[in-house]
């Protein structure tokens, strides 16, 4: 068996000695208010307190890939999409999943005259993000319906659309909501072949991910292509980002390592911690593992409407 397999089992055994997560395995489908109350319940106990005080919701990148203790990876994002804001002078903006409007909210600073909208299932910002130059709308992004057609230069989406699994639905509207040239781009994870074609270890190492982070199934990042033709964008970039990411994911397994080295004090807090943050240590701490074996992918895609 190839060596990341047996890791991934092993790391599997280990973690399960530590915590019992056997209750990610039974799952029906997740509604949209399960995942509402899994971001309303992990907000301060998990994203808050582990994650970012800003209130970034999405994984560390870094160009250089390289992970140090105690940086600040959780800009890159933004800094990218700030750097196309600028480059192409867009003045109205739509963040798909926006979360607890960090990326906005540094955005919206950094570029006072442009227009930002927010949508989400459960828009959580602070007040202190609540920008003038940003506004929200509380709803799927399956449905635009309170955007107009044609008015929008640059839709961005980060680590959110891995909860569709109609994602053709969402190209169909950012097509009719972006100006003919406008923009689409997307951070997310996928998985890196069929599902039918996963071996038993390979689906129990998506599922541990998925599960964990209250989300259906990962793509197959194949279909995202029909998706791109089917609605009339263009790539511009499509780019593989698994040497960008790897370092970063291995800095939150170990950081889990370190957690359970409190012994009696970490197993004790796990288990008076709800059930959802419990859950999110898994995901995190196998992320790793399922990209660093290709079973997932994590990908930037830059798309344009071409009519
Ligand atoms: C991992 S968080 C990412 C948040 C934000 N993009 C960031 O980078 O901080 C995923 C977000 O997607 C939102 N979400 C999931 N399904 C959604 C849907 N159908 N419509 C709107 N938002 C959704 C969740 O509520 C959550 O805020």
């Amino acid at each position: 068996m190839e060596e990341y397999k047996k890791k991934l089992i092993r790391d599997f055994v280990w973690l399960r000695s530590k915590i019992n997560f056997d209750f990610i395995f039974n799952k029906d489908q997740f509604t949209h208010d399960d995942i509402k109350r899994y971001y309303k319940k992990t907000k301060y106990l998990l994203y808050r307190l582990v994650g970012s005080n800003e209130g970034y919701m999405h994984i560390d990148i870094s160009d250089d890939g390289i992970h140090k203790n105690g940086k600040n990876y959780q800009t890159y994002h933004v800094n990218k999409i700030d750097e196309i804001i600028k480059q192409n002078n867009f003045k109205n903006i739509l963040e798909l999943g926006c979360g607890q409007g960090a990326n906005m909210a540094y955005l919206a600073k950094k570029n006072p005259s442009v227009k930002f909208t927010g949508i989400d299932l459960y828009p959580s910002l602070d007040k202190k993000n609540r920008k003038y130059n940003i506004s929200l709308i509380e709803g799927d992004y399956h449905n635009l319906e309170k955007i107009e057609s044609n008015s929008i230069d640059f839709v961005y989406a980060i680590e959110t659309l891995c909860y569709s699994i109609n994602k053709n639905q969402i190209f169909k509207e950012v097509n009719r909501v972006l100006k003919k040239g406008g923009l689409f781009v997307i951070y997310d994870a996928y998985l890196n072949k069929p599902r039918k074609q996963l071996s038993e270890i390979e689906e129990i190492g998506a599922t541990l991910v998925e599960n964990g982070y209250y989300l259906d199934e990962f793509e197959y990042i194949g279909n995202i292509d029909n998706y791109i033709k089917n609605n009339n964008f263009s790539i511009v970039i499509a780019e593989n980002m698994k040497n960008k990411v790897i370092n970063h994911l291995y800095s939150y397994q170990n950081r889990i390592k370190k957690y359970f080295k409190f012994g009696i004090f970490f197993k004790l807090f796990c288990k008076l911690i709800p059930k959802e943050v419990l859950g999110n240590i898994v995901p995190v701490y196998f992320m790793a593992n399922t990209i660093e074996m290709n079973l997932s992918v994590y990908y930037c895609h830059i798309l344009k409407k071409e009519k």
